[in-house]
C-alpha cells in the first residue's frame, strides 16, 4: 500500500477527488497518510478530518519535510499548494512529487500563473483550447516532466470563471488517475519523457 501526503493551500476540491476515488476503489493500493496546509483556515483541512485523515497546518518547510519523512510517504501530491518548495526539498523527494496545474503546460504556466489568473490569461489571449496538466515537480515552476493532460474547448463567450469550472472538472478526473497509476507503479520517467505502462 502506497502512502500519500497531500499538500494544499485552499478549498481542496482536488484533494476531495482523490479521497473519493480511493473510497470508491478507483484508486488502488493507496492511502492518504496526511494532509498538510500552509494556510490555517484552508477548507481542505476540514475535508481531511471528515474522512478521518490526519490534517496538519504548517508553514515551515523543514517541519513539512519531517512530517512526510516520519510517515514514510511514497508520493507527495501538490493539490493547489501555493508555496514554492526549495531545491533541497525537491531533491529529497525526487520523482515523488506531482502537481496539478490548470492549463495545458507549457502555455499559461510558471511564475504568476495561479488560480483565476491562469484562466483570465486564457480568455484574454483568445485560445480555443485549454486544459489541465499533471506533472512531476522540479525546481523551475511548472516545468517538470508531464504525466497526463486533458483539453477542453474555450468558447468566445466564456468568462474566466466559466473556464475555471470547465478545467476543474478535468482536474478532478486526471489527478486521481495519475495517483492510481503512480500507486500501481505504472509510470516510467526517461529524462523529460513519461510513459504509462500497460496494466497487467
Ligand atoms: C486548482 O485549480 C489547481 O489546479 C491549482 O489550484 C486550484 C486548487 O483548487 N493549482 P482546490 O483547492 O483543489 O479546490
Amino acid at each position: 500500500m502506497k502512502k500519500i501526503a497531500v499538500l494544499i493551500s485552499g478549498g481542496g476540491s482536488n484533494l476531495q477527488s482523490i479521497i473519493d476515488r480511493i473510497e470508491d476503489g478507483c484508486i488502488k493500493n493507496a492511502k492518504i497518510e496526511v494532509v498538510i496546509s500552509n494556510k490555517k483556515d484552508a477548507y481542505g483541512l476540514e475535508r481531511a478530518k471528515k474522512h478521518g485523515i490526519e490534517a496538519v497546518f504548517s508553514k515551515d518547510e523543514k517541519e513539512i519535510k519531517k512530517i512526510i519523512l516520519d510517515r514514510k510517504c511514497d508520493l507527495i501530491v501538490l493539490a493547489g499548494f501555493l508555496k514554492i518548495l526549495s531545491g533541497d526539498f525537491l531533491k529529497e523527494f525526487k520523482n515523488k512529487i506531482i502537481n496539478i496545474h490548470p492549463s495545458l503546460i507549457p502555455s499559461f504556466c510558471g511564475m504568476g500563473y495561479y488560480g483565476i489568473k491562469v484562466h483570465e490569461a486564457v480568455v484574454n489571449y483568445g485560445v480555443k483550447i485549454t486544459g489541465a496538466t499533471v506533472h512531476f515537480v522540479e525546481e523551475e515552476a511548472d516545468a517538470g516532466p508531464i504525466i497526463l493532460q486533458e483539453a477542453v474547448e474555450v468558447s468566445s463567450s466564456d468568462t474566466a470563471d466559466i473556464v475555471q469550472k470547465k478545467v476543474l472538472e478535468l482536474e478532478h478526473r486526471i489527478l486521481p488517475k495519475v495517483v492510481d497509476l503512480f500507486c500501481q507503479d505504472l509510470i516510467d520517467i526517461n529524462g523529460r519523457i513519461v510513459s504509462i505502462k500497460e496494466k497487467k
